[in-house]
């Protein structure tokens, strides 16, 4: 992809990774991804802001080359993660007077993960200032958005916020700005659902420092670049603030069809009580869909039979994944079956210990479920509805 201009001396120079299906070997891109660096051109000094991902040297190098960049005098480090800083030791290779800008855990990290010699590398404080000449950059220290070194970096005269991570999405497109907001928005909530909600609180945090900033356009380093903010900051107030809806979640499993029966039933009594139902089959799911409709969720009930005395393996990387991601879920509850035996219940009530949630009565079958289990189907749906009025999460 060849370079575009943001603003006057303001450049994107990242690439596009339209194959990539898959992050850090467990998040699914079905949209692929982009790796977003930025040129800035200042009056008498010049900044690279990030870099992309080292699989894509290239397409960053070339970019650098086709608009004549003999000179950089600053790359700096918003974040560690290599499809951001990956491409640094090239970077400082082609470029020998380049300083890298870091927080001062950034540094540490970029000299393990990198081997970036310590003299390449200067940090700066939470709302430090560099000159480069007509242009200011100012380093807001963001912890944790999305490991414990990150920083966003503002350009004064342009009102542009450079994030990084923070509000950006896996969507590969030749369109630098937003273009179809119902889709961006998609891709963004996907993408803050498995990287940024196990952050929520520190995010709230986050947000409250770039309050009294001026934002004519939010730069992330994934996907597109929103020239109207308002889109991603709303976005991120109602996932992060807003309380949970009413919805439950029902990932489950099924070998021999007990549990797919006693999810079909219950399903339908959620949906008789006016609950929406967002169900997963988990051989078969897209995970990031599940992370998903956890973002909104009040509830979770997961579905699983007895397999060795424990909850089937795929629905222990789903209660897993669901802990880490610590939505803001309110309630839980197990439904599931057996043939003679087993823990099942326990060890996935164990596994919810991230989650301030309130465990309601599990309804487990032994084998295929009859009359009764269908009762304490219905019981367990009542349950919710109730637990959700008393929270008014019905209106
Ligand atoms: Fe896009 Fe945390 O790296």
């Amino acid at each position: 992809m060849k370079t575009r201009k943001l603003k006057a001396n303001i450049y994107w120079v990242g690439a596009v990774d339209w194959d990539r299906r898959l992050f850090d070997e467990l998040i699914p891109l079905p949209d692929g991804t982009s790796y977003n660096a930025y040129l800035i051109k200042g009056g008498e000094k010049t900044a690279l802001i990030d870099t992309v991902d080292p699989t894509m040297a290239n397409e960053l190098i070339n970019n650098l080359s086709q608009l004549d960049i003999q000179n950089i005098d600053y790359v700096v480090a918003n974040h560690a993660e290599q499809d951001h800083s990956g491409t640094l030791p090239q970077i400082l290779k082609l470029y020998p007077n380049a300083k890298v800008v870091a927080t001062p855990k950034c540094k540490s990290l970029l000299m393990n993960l990198l081997l970036i010699p310590e003299s390449k590398i200067m940090t700066v404080e939470d709302r430090e200032t560099l000159s480069l000449g007509d242009k200011t950059l100012e380093f807001i220290h963001a912890p944790w958005v999305h490991w414990p070194e990150t920083m966003f970096t503002y350009l004064r005269e342009d009102k542009m916020l450079f994030t990084c991570d923070l509000f950006g999405s896996h969507f590969a497109a030749s369109n630098l700005y937003v273009i179809d907001e119902a889709t961006v928005y998609e891709a963004a909530k996907r993408y803050y659902a498995e990287i940024m909600m196990p952050f929520r609180t520190v995010i709230q945090k986050n947000l409250e420092k770039t309050k009294d900033l001026q934002i004519d356009m939010i730069a992330p380093s994934h996907g597109p670049v929103y020239d109207k903010p308002e889109l991603i900051l709303e976005a991120y107030r109602d996932w992060v603030y807003s309380p949970p809806k009413n919805i439950v979640v029902l990932p489950y499993i099924s070998m021999h069809g007990s549990t797919k029966k006693m999810v079909e039933y219950f399903v339908g009594a959620l949906v008789e009580r006016g609950i929406t139902v967002k169900q997963f089959n988990l051989a078969k799911t897209d995970i990031g869909k599940l992370a998903m409709a956890l973002v909104d969720a009040a509830t979770i009930v997961i579905g699983s039979p007895t397999v060795l005395v424990g909850p089937h393996p795929n629905v222990v990387y789903a209660v897993y994944l669901a802990n880490a991601l610590r939505p803001k879920l309110k309630f839980a509850s197990i439904i599931g079956s057996y043939g003679w035996g087993g823990r099942m219940v326990e060890r996935i009530t164990e596994m919810l210990s991230n989650l301030k949630v309130e465990l309601l009565n599990p309804v487990v079958a032994k084998g295929f479920p009859k009359g009764e289990d269908f009762r304490k189907l219905d019981g367990l749906a009542d349950e919710i509805l109730d637990k959700h009025k008393k929270h008014n999460l019905t209106d």
